[in-house]
């Protein structure tokens, strides 16, 4: 498969795939309308670095655009979809639901109705760990009762999965879901908690830390999180489900604790109650993904940690 399409190429996950797709030879396309949920601008810089890597096409085109989204996609041909963009944020789902369910689930059946249509050979799409909600077992096997989601976000993505399955089943388009375990690393959603706490630790500010600290994330960093939508390209079968995290949860005080030794300067603490939505835990089992995709992530979190404090170093 040499053209690939990625919606939501510009954001952060989004222009690490783009960068290593270029490296590798591919044809790429990518479709984003860098939305405004956090400052365009860092999605601008983002296409900058991409451009650094080699030639690609940009369409600043919203997936709702039915219309639009047809035209890129009779002039590009992909062979292969990466789905990326997403209204992404458990709190903010809360309070612009309208928004999560217009771009997350009519914007994702535009995707794919354009893709069946096309005949697309692959369609990959990220979901995510919030699926697993409080209905599972620890850690999370992506056979788990999924009707439980816990925000609006995470129900959104629960329906793009069901969408992703019924245009597997009705239209025999070869489809991956894929649910990613919070991902961090160089170019992080400002509004993630670790970019979000570097940012308070450098300006000596308070770090709020929900509940007692004891609340664990699956810390996935970029790198493996590329290797495994890469792999997933060539998933055997027509439709199936896979983990990508990194199966090794930390909690949120150690996580603190790692990025203020990373970033060299002292961390004040003030612990403030958990809101509504978020999971005590999120750790993703991976003998599926390992097994059938030959998935395994590289990178511990004190090394991801200290890449990422690099990272924010050098661009200050
Ligand atoms: N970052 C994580 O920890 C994480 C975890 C699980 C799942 N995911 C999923 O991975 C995907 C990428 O996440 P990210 O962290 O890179 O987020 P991001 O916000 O950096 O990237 C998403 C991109 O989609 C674009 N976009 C949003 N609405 C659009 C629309 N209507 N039309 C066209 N483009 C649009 C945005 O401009 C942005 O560049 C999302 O689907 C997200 O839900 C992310």
């Amino acid at each position: 498969m040499d053209n690939i399409l990625i919606t939501g190429g510009a954001g952060f996950i989004g222009s690490h795939l783009s960068q290593r797709l270029l490296r590798e030879g591919k044809r790429l396309a990518i479709v984003d309308n860098l939305d405004d949920y956090y400052p365009a601008e860092f999605k601008r810089t983002n296409l900058e670095e991409i451009k650094e890597e080699g030639n690609f096409q940009f369409f600043p085109v919203d997936i709702r655009d039915g219309e639009k989204l047809r035209d890129v996609f009779s002039t590009f041909k992909p062979e292969a979809v990466i789905h990326l963009a997403a209204r992404p944020g458990v709190r903010m789902s809360f309070v612009q639901p309208e928004a999560y369910t217009s771009i997350n689930v009519l914007g994702t059946t535009q995707v794919l109705e354009i893709s069946r249509q096309i005949g697309v050979q692959r369609f990959v799409f990220a979901s995510s760990s919030s699926v697993y909600g409080h209905s599972s077992h620890a850690p999370f096997r992506e056979d788990a009762n999924i009707s439980y989601p816990l925000s609006i976000y995470a129900a959104t993505k629960v329906a793009g999965e069901a969408l992703a399955f019924t245009y597997s089943h009705a239209y025999n388009l070869p489809v991956v879901c894929l649910r990613l375990f919070t991902v961090y690393g160089p170019r992080q959603r400002p509004d993630l908690a670790i970019r979000k706490f570097a940012a308070m630790i450098l300006e000596r500010k308070e770090v709020p830390i929900f509940g007692d600290g004891s609340l664990e994330r699956d810390y996935t960093y970029i790198d493996d999180i590329v290797n495994g939508i890469l792999l997933a390209l060539h998933a055997p079968g027509q439709y199936d489900v896979f983990n990508i995290g990194n199966s090794h949860p930390i909690r949120i005080d150690t996580m603190v604790k790692t990025l203020s030794e990373a970033l060299d300067m002292p961390a004040q603490c003030k612990y403030i109650p958990t809101p509504a939505g978020e999971m005590l835990l999120t750790h993703a089992d991976l003998s599926k993904t390992a097994q059938v995709l030959g998935y395994s992530p590289k990178v511990s979190f004190e090394e991801g940690v200290r890449r990422f404090a690099a990272w924010l170093r050098s661009r200050a």
